[in-house]
């Protein structure tokens, strides 16, 4: 065995001094070295471009954590032919080498993890624990793709074959090509890295299109990997527009596949181009499409209501409801709604605001246009529902808004059917446990969902009826652990790749079966 055995990262415990006074000296630094430019990488090189793009920390809006470069459809034509240069070598590194690099660039990770948090704390707005957690998960894919990747090179291991007398059968995984890698920027570190990390480890080479608000903390897991020994030229650092250079690489006939991690409208966009062949291109495209959610909360009357209610508030407003698995939805049986209904109310309102850098439970969403986005949410709330909790902006200077409950809004409201990416929960309510689990599947979506009851039976049928790809039991349905709870979604939530699983790497190799007579 060349690793020792998987284990998740542990998370850290900041009510300890010494680990809150690393994580204030991480800030430190991290404030210290805010503000420089970071060129594209293209071929290793670093190139410089006319154009900019600037990140600020959402928390203090004129506070610039770094700009980066922004890239032409000429320079993505560059990235691309350096990507596809590149492969040509990569392909042939040997895959206990290439997890050998993931391996190693974990150890870098765990040895400055704080310092990592740090550049999410204040380029994305996340307090300590939500960016302590996005790097712990950031050091998980690297560790549990370098061994997936070690498994699946070894022959026949993955699908042992029938034996056939007179014959020697021989399946392999083998690379791809060159990928399009698109993550979003709400778990900027640990996305990036899981999607980029596995593209490669199976041999293929990547262009990396970081998100547009944290590109600074892309640039740094780059840095990573080239420090940690993959040749700088296997991964392209590209930021640059989607609408420009991501659709000029969709729709190149030399990308072999596109793996985006983002909204469902992009991610529709991005199968539909990806779907058309280009002039020269020799293949179909594969398409890894994870996108949005509208996951929900479902609570009976047999169920401890006090962890329903802790539940309900965590999935909604952790990292501002900007995550994907966010308990946007509750649906509670009538029962005990109004009870649970005031006790998320009482914890929503318990929320404090304030700055990331301090570790308030409350921050800042990510950008102007979200900004915008969610109070017009919150305006058309205040007529599908009833306001119990928030409803306003938040703190001067960055882009704060307070957590909002609405309750009694209808099934088929807009704030129960459409994906906020805010901090804003609708409460509904059902007549009995069956009506509430039909409320929570009428969703186009199907990323994440919880059940709240202490009776088997219903248990029992939540598990098959309720239907989305990570259904959690009693807790609440955000924090998937890498290995433990492999994450994708059906429907509309797409491609149900389930990321730090088992089978994920599969998307990134096609098996190539050899017979040999002997
Ligand atoms: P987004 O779709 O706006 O952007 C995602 C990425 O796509 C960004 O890097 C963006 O620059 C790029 N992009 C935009 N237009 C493009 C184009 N035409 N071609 C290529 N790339 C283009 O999403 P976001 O705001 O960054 O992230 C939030 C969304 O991501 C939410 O819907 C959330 O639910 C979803 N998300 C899903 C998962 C999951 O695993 N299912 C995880 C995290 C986030
Ligand atoms: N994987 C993240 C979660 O489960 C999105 O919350």
């Amino acid at each position: 065995q060349l690793f020792p055995p998987f284990a998740n990262e542990p998370f850290t415990d900041f009510s300890q001094e010494d680990n809150k006074k690393a994580m204030q000296s991480a800030l430190a630094a991290v404030r210290a070295s805010l503000g420089q430019h970071y060129p594209l990488r293209i071929d290793g090189k670093a190139v410089e471009t006319d154009g900019r793009i600037t990140s600020i920390n959402p928390a203090k809006k004129d506070e610039v954590v770094g700009t980066v470069g922004k890239a032409s459809r000429e320079l993505a034509e560059e990235a691309m032919q350096s990507a596809l240069a590149a492969f040509e070598l990569w392909k042939k590194v040997p895959a206990e080498e290439r997890a050998g690099y993931l391996v190693k660039a974990a150890e870098l990770m765990r040895s400055r993890k704080h310092e990592f948090s740090a550049w999410m704390v204040l380029e994305a707005g996340k307090n300590w624990g939500e960016a302590d957690a996005d790097t712990a998960e950031a050091i998980d894919f690297l560790e549990y793709y370098a061994r997936e990747m070690i498994k699946l090179s070894e022959t026949n291991e993955r699908q042992p074959l029938v034996k056939l007398a007179g014959e020697d059968n021989k399946l392999t995984y083998i690379p791809l090509g060159v990928g399009v890698v698109i993550p979003p920027w709400n778990f900027p570190l640990a996305i990036c890295a899981g999607m980029t990390s596995a593209a490669l480890v199976a041999g293929n080479t990547v262009v990396l299109k970081p998100a547009s608000t944290t590109p600074v903390i892309a640039y740094k897991f780059y840095e990573l990997m080239v420090e940690a020994g993959v040749p700088a030229n296997v991964i392209q650092y590209l930021p640059g527009s989607g609408g420009e250079i991501g659709d000029y690489l969709t729709g190149h006939p030399k990308t072999r596949f596109i793996s985006f991690t983002g909204s469902k409208e992009v991610g529709l966009h991005i199968n539909k181009l990806a779907a058309e062949q280009a002039e020269s291109q020799i293949w179909m495209k594969r398409v890894i499409a994870e996108m949005g959610g509208k996951d929900g909360i479902v609570v009976d009357e047999t169920a401890d209501l006090e962890a329903a209610a802790d539940a309900i508030v965590a999935s909604a407003f952790g990292f501002q409801g900007q995550k994907c698995s966010a308990g946007s939805r509750a649906v509670i049986v009538e029962s005990v709604y109004d009870k649970v209904v005031s006790m998320v109310e009482e914890r929503t309102k318990k929320l404090v605001m304030g700055l990331p850098e301090d570790n308030a439970p409350v921050g800042p969403v990510i950008d102007e246009t979200s900004y915008n986005r969610i109070l017009g949410y919150i305006e058309k709330g205040r007529k599908e529902g009833r306001l119990l909790a928030g409803g306003g902006k938040g703190l001067d200077g960055g882009y704060f808004i307070e957590p909002t409950v609405f309750a009694d809004a209808a099934p088929d409201a807009v704030i129960m059917q459409e994906e906020i990416f805010g901090p804003v929960l609708a409460l509904a309510k059902a007549s009995d446990w069956q009506e509430a689990i039909a409320i929570y599947n009428n969703t186009e979506f199907g990323l994440t969902g919880a059940f709240f009851s202490g009776n088997e039976q219903r248990i029992q049928t939540a598990l098959e009826t309720m239907h989305c790809g990570n259904l959690y039991i009693n807790r609440k349905c955000t924090g998937a652990l890498v290995g433990v709870h492999p994450f994708g979604g059906f429907n509309m939530s797409g491609t149900d790749s389930k990321a730090g699983g088992h089978d994920y790497l599969l998307l990134f190799t096609q098996a190539k079966l050899t017979s040999r007579r002997i």
